[in-house]
């Protein structure tokens, strides 16, 4: 792996999104870049971030203030997570392994996709030897066979991954329009490691069935598996792509560890509605606590603190962690986690707040 530099002038998140756009090729950028359908989820998303004001509180004591959060019994430098992002290697040669690096130096949680492009083994190694890393977390695909999600659970508790993270919001691919017009293919050399390469083909349909009810979907989880999956492994599990209250209610009943509130920043379900709707809708019909954590177009320090104050444990970053990725490998995604880092720490120092507890609904 070696040292990059990052480009002059690329001082935020936004910018390294626009320098993404010249270092991933058109076919990678229609998969890192794009959503389902005509965007409008995707675009909502950060909109509805950047549409909440801030009201600060001034004259407040701040010395000795932090960004710590405690999250699944465990005590964070601060509340920023990688999402789990597939095929990170067509982002970058280091892929996975340099985003692992920089989360791990950063003190970032990572939460690793069944579609890493690199062994989950090699991962976790990278991660567990860095000193005051943060929490590592696998993310789950329920397989069509059982069996193969089970190796998955017992590679990623050999492996020391802390927590599962069960996606429920993608039985299906959504409407990719973008990628369908570039025609988007995975260059040759990128796989998603830990899947067969040449999975068994579907049964062949009878005239009149639908492809999707009659296919694919035939598989797909459902609350039945939620509650396998706890009874298959010690290891907390989370739900990531809730958006409604009565799912999330749902989960709280099956005493999850914890419940993500997102909707796959609009790569799945296009008008679905922004994560920042979404959140306190579903931090109110709670009535046990519950641990929430979002993602979804947060982009910015400020967003953190919303979604801190709106009911959230942690937040999740996904494409930001690509395009640092593009721009600069290890150093890319490292720079990314630093910006927000300081970024929620001067959003905090303006408002008022001296640790995460201080911010609330009445500051927005
Ligand atoms: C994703 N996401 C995702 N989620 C998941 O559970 N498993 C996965 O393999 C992937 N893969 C993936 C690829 C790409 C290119 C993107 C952009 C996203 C969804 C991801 O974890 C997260 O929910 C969103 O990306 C968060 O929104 P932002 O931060 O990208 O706006
Ligand atoms: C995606 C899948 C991998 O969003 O979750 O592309």
């Amino acid at each position: 792996m070696k040292l990059q530099a990052i480009a002059t002038g690329i001082v935020s998140l936004a910018d390294h999104e626009a320098h993404a756009r010249t270092t991933l090729d058109a076919n990678a950028w229609s998969y890192f870049g794009g959503g389902a359908a005509d965007e409008l989820t995707l675009r909502a998303n950060a909109r509805a971030w950047a549409h909440i004001g801030l009201l600060p509180r001034v004259l407040r004591p701040l010395a000795g203030g932090h960004t710590r959060v405690r999250l699944l019994g465990r005590e964070l430098a601060h509340p920023i997570l990688l999402a789990p992002v597939a095929w990170q290697c067509m982002a970058h040669p280091d892929g996975e392994a340099a985003s692992a690096m920089a989360a791990a130096a950063q003190q970032a949680g990572l939460v690793l996709s069944t579609q890493s492009s690199t062994p989950m083994e090699d991962v976790a190694a990278l991660v567990r030897a860095t000193p005051g890393h943060g929490p590592l977390w696998f993310q789950l695909y329920v397989q069509p066979d059982r069996g193969r999600s089970i190796e998955l659970v017992r590679r990623a508790e050999a492996a020391g991954y802390e927590a599962l993270v069960l996606t429920v919001d993608a039985p299906v691919h959504g409407a990719r329009d973008r990628e369908r017009r570039q025609g988007f293919r995975l260059p040759p050399g990128v796989r998603a490691v830990h899947l067969p390469e040449n999975p068994p083909a579907a049964a062949p349909l009878r005239p009149g069935q639908s492809a999707l009810f009659d296919g694919l979907l035939q598989t797909a989880p459902t609350w039945d598996d939620v509650a396998w999956l706890q009874s298959v492994t010690h290891l907390p599990l989370l739900i990531k792509g809730v958006l409604h209250p009565r799912d999330a209610q749902q989960a709280a009943s099956l005493q999850l560890a914890g419940v993500i509130v997102s909707n796959h920043c609009g790569r799945t379900l296009d008008t679905t509605p922004a994560t920042a709707w979404a959140l306190p809708r579903i931090a109110d019909a709670l009535q046990v606590d519950v641990t929430l954590l979002v993602d979804g177009g947060i982009r910015r320090g400020t967003d953190v603190l919303k979604a801190i104050a709106l009911g959230a444990s942690a937040v999740l970053v996904g494409r930001p962690i690509v395009f640092g990725l593009a721009n600069a490998g290890a150093q890319g995604v490292a720079h990314v986690l630093r910006l927000l880092r300081d970024e929620l720490e001067i959003a905090m120092a303006l408002t008022g707040c001296r640790t995460l507890a201080d911010a609330g609904a009445d500051m927005l």
